[in-house]
């Protein structure tokens, strides 16, 4: 079931695409970051492009090319990306999660460098806003709203979980187990878990034939609505 270009089955609708790691400032000089690379969200902002929809992509920090016709928005922090979320959300019929949000943040900034002192030392942090389950609220029901989860224990119950308490349509759950998936690579291993339970496993395959997979179970959401 692959989709065709030439057809644009997106053609006059909005998405919404989120990409890459956060950055979370301690002090002037230092931030609390993660490895995302970004590709995963850029493949799937230019399949959406490729399919004729109309993109905007929030991404945090990546070296990953802007598909052309895309429409950046350059983000650092979580309160940063929340910020561009919220600017879109309500717009946006089609709107995927791919980024990698920090779940915490120092709970102070420090406006000047922090000098080194004791052998031990500890930082305070706070949770931040999680975005995905902010919009799973506000949600409507013509609205495909799409998570990810990154897993490497308790796969399948742990990404239906969020499945559920984010209000998503459905989830795509990153396998981390095997060598040649996750965070650096070119490749993913997902299964893709609906709302009713249904389970579709693929191999590892490309981010970019990822991507496509992903855009086949937009489309039949939108044709179920
Ligand atoms: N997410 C988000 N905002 C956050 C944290 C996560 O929008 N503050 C989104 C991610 O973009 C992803 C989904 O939530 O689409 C799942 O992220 P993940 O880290 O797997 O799950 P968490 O709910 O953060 O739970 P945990 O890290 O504890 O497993
Ligand atoms: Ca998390």
């Amino acid at each position: 079931s692959e989709l065709n270009e030439v057809d644009k089955p997106f053609s006059g609708l909005k998405a919404l695409v989120t990409a890459g790691p956060t950055y979370e400032a301690i002090d002037p000089v230092r931030f609390i970051g993660n490895h995302s690379s970004g590709k995963m969200g850029y493949a799937v902002a230019k399949r959406l492009r490729d399919l004729g929809a109309t993109v905007t992509l929030a991404s945090g920090p990546s070296h990953e090319i802007v598909p052309e016709g895309v429409d950046l928005i350059k983000v650092r922090s979580a309160a940063d990306m929340l910020a561009a979320c919220q600017d879109h959300f309500q717009s946006s019929h089609i709107v995927v999660m791919s980024a990698a949000v920090a779940d915490y943040t120092p709970s102070e900034y420090a406006d000047q460098k922090i000098k080194k002192k004791e052998d031990l030392f500890s930082l305070p942090l706070k949770r931040t806003t999680d975005i995905l389950a902010t919009l799973g609220q506000q949600k409507t029901d013509q609205q495909t709203l799409v998570g990810f989860a990154l897993e490497t224990n308790d796969e399948l119950a742990n990404a239906k979980g969020k499945l559920a308490r984010k209000n998503l349509d459905f989830i795509v759950l990153n396998s981390m187990k095997d060598a040649g998936a996750g965070f650096s690579t070119d490749t993913n291993h997902i299964t893709i878990i609906e709302r009713d339970g249904q389970e579709h496993r693929y191999e590892l395959k490309s981010k970019d034939e990822v991507a496509s997979d992903i855009c086949v179970h937009i489309l039949a959401h939108r044709h179920s609505l």
